[in-house]
């Protein structure tokens, strides 16, 4: 990344001392968890750009489709001189479509945990749009960063979050961080995101068990990188990715699964793995429309436009604030 466009990183120590920390929490509990945002180490980036293009996972697909019919639609409801910040822009690619649609821009923040998918997509949006201002910070979104201000004047500041992460949040806490969001973009702020929906369980399962075996390499690449980063020493063929749809609480699963009993060391201490149990890695929680504009609107903002597809397996929503809270 050039000199004038340096991202805002935390301290080089710090990522790894949070991943440490937290890995050896997680596997301390009853039912064994790690946060979803250590599955995107650089390797982990690569691996979900091939997810995103693999037959079975209906996602990326779909948002695009909705994005290349509506774009022109959601150019105009996000209006002239937004400032555009995106949470988890990985290679900003639905990003490029909307930022050549949007009304003179006066920039683009996106924010991202891996330095090296922030630095790619930077390079590429330089060149594709050279009169851009970039502002990107290299950043955890779930700490308090500061949004950098672009030289030209800014009409409104709109949170770009599509490929649906804010699934990865349980409905509160999607309600919190959509609730956080108004101090990045305020009282005049909106929200352009990507939910996806309630659909076939069958559908579900299949998107997250692709038959290119691509986001079972994701998954176990998260046991890699503990054995890289942390020096842990995880048997990563005697673990079994599992994605699991959980109809009580709306969401897939994904899971890692202990093949045999086993012990894993990490800093001298000991986990212990009975054959099936498993360390849960992310959850992808699926709304109706109802039910996700009742967290929005428990965050105080208010759905002002609604765009699908013809089979009504995604959406993207445009929200303001809600003036009635
Ligand atoms: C599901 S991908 C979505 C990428 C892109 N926005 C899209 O829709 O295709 C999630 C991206 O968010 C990044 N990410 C995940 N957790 C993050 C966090 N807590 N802070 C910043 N970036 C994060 C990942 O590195 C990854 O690039």
């Amino acid at each position: 990344m050039s000199q004038t466009h340096t991202a805002h990183s935390p301290s080089s120590t710090e990522p790894h001392c949070s991943f440490r920390s937290a890995v050896a929490a997680g596997l301390g509990e009853l039912q064994k968890q790690i946060p979803c945002k250590y599955l995107y180490d650089d390797e982990g980036s690569e691996l979900f750009e091939e997810i995103c293009q693999a037959e079975d996972y209906y996602p990326t697909r779909t948002e695009m489709a909705i994005m290349d019919q509506y774009v022109d639609e959601m150019a105009d409801a996000v209006g002239p001189r937004c400032l555009l910040l995106e949470l988890g822009s990985g290679s900003s690619l639905k990003t490029r479509l909307l930022l050549k649609h949007l009304h003179e821009p006066a920039g683009y923040v996106p924010v991202e945990i891996s330095p090296a998918a922030l630095e790619q997509a930077v390079e590429e949006l330089h060149r594709r749009f050279p009169d851009l201002e970039i502002l990107p910070v290299c950043a955890d979104y779930h700490t308090d960063f500061s949004v950098p201000s672009p030289s030209s004047p800014v009409e409104r500041t709109v949170i770009y979050f599509p490929g649906s992460t804010i699934g990865n949040m349980t409905p509160d806490g999607a309600a919190e961080f959509l609730r956080h969001m108004h101090a990045w973009c305020g009282a005049e702020g909106g929200v352009l995101l990507g939910v996806d929906l309630q659909k076939s369980e069958h559908v579900l399962e299949r998107a997250y068990n692709d038959g290119e075996g691509v986001t079972s390499r994701f998954n176990l690449n998260l046991l890699k990188r503990m054995n890289r980063e942390l020096g842990a020493d995880f048997e990563t063929d005697e673990f079994s990715h599992q994605a699991v749809y959980n109809s009580d609480e709306g969401r897939v699963e994904m899971h890692l699964v202990s093949d045999r009993d086993q012990v894993v060391t990490l800093d001298g201490q000991e986990f212990h793995f009975r054959e099936g149990e498993s360390i849960h890695t992310e959850n992808s929680y699926k709304y109706t429309l109802s039910g996700f504009a009742e967290v929005a609107r428990a965050a105080g903002w208010k759905v002002e436009k609604v765009w699908t597809d013809a089979s009504r397996f995604f959406s993207i929503q445009y929200l303001t604030v809600d003036m009635d809270d």
